[in-house]
């Protein structure tokens, strides 16, 4: 049996029509042959704190959630920008498999980060934040190209298919993803 490669995908939004599982719905489609895709829940994650690790015991859903990211081979980000940043939900998953001290589950696993916004800056400022959270967690993220989709909503039909110009984009970035999990094999 041919063991495949495990990329796990985080959407930064929780919301049901969301832009960016749209995104990664078409991305998932462009994986090569060897790749398998799993969607990581993160909406279901209570808010971190840091009694779980006390007082409070953990959290079930902490220890599924850190044993699904264990499990994976790679990381893909697909995720809007609020407010200039990343969603309060994926921070927070970054922080519950960051922890215990000394036990991420993060470090190590190669990365990518796709940003996307109905507006013209196509979330540079989630982009970069989520960029310096994932450098401290040890995780090799791909450089280039750089993956800003900006007035996302004109680049996806009515049945979330994202057009030509940008599929053949977000290709040559998944080929790029390849190369550096390949890498790190
Ligand atoms: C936004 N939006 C937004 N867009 C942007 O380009 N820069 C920003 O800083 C923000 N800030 C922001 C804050 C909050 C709280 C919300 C709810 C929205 C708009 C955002 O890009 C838009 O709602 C996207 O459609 C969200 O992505 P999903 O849910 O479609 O994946």
């Amino acid at each position: 049996m041919i063991n495949l490669t495990k990329i796990g995908i985080i959407v930064g939004s929780l919301r049901k029509n969301s832009f960016s599982k749209q995104i990664a719905d078409n991305v998932v489609s462009l994986l090569p042959a060897g790749y398998e895709a799993e969607f990581v829940e993160i909406g279901n994650l209570p808010l971190f704190n840091q009694d779980y690790e006390g007082d409070l015991g953990t959290p079930a859903e902490y220890t599924s959630f850190r044993n699904t990211i264990k499990a994976l081979d790679a990381v893909l980000f697909v995720t809007p920008e609020y407010n200039r940043s990343i969603p309060a939900a994926l921070k927070n998953a970054l922080d519950v498999a960051s922890r215990p001290y000394g036990e991420s589950v993060w470090s190590g696993k190669p990365a990518a980060i796709i940003s996307q916004s109905p507006g013209a800056l196509a979330g540079f400022g989630s982009n970069h934040h989520l960029r310096q959270v994932l450098t401290f967690l040890n995780m090799p993220v791909v450089q280039q190209p750089e993956a800003y989709i900006g007035s996302v909503h004109e680049l996806l039909d009515e049945n979330g298919k994202l057009n030509g110009e940008t599929t053949q984009f977000l290709q040559s970035f998944v080929n790029e993803f390849d190369h550096l999990i390949k890498k790190y094999q």
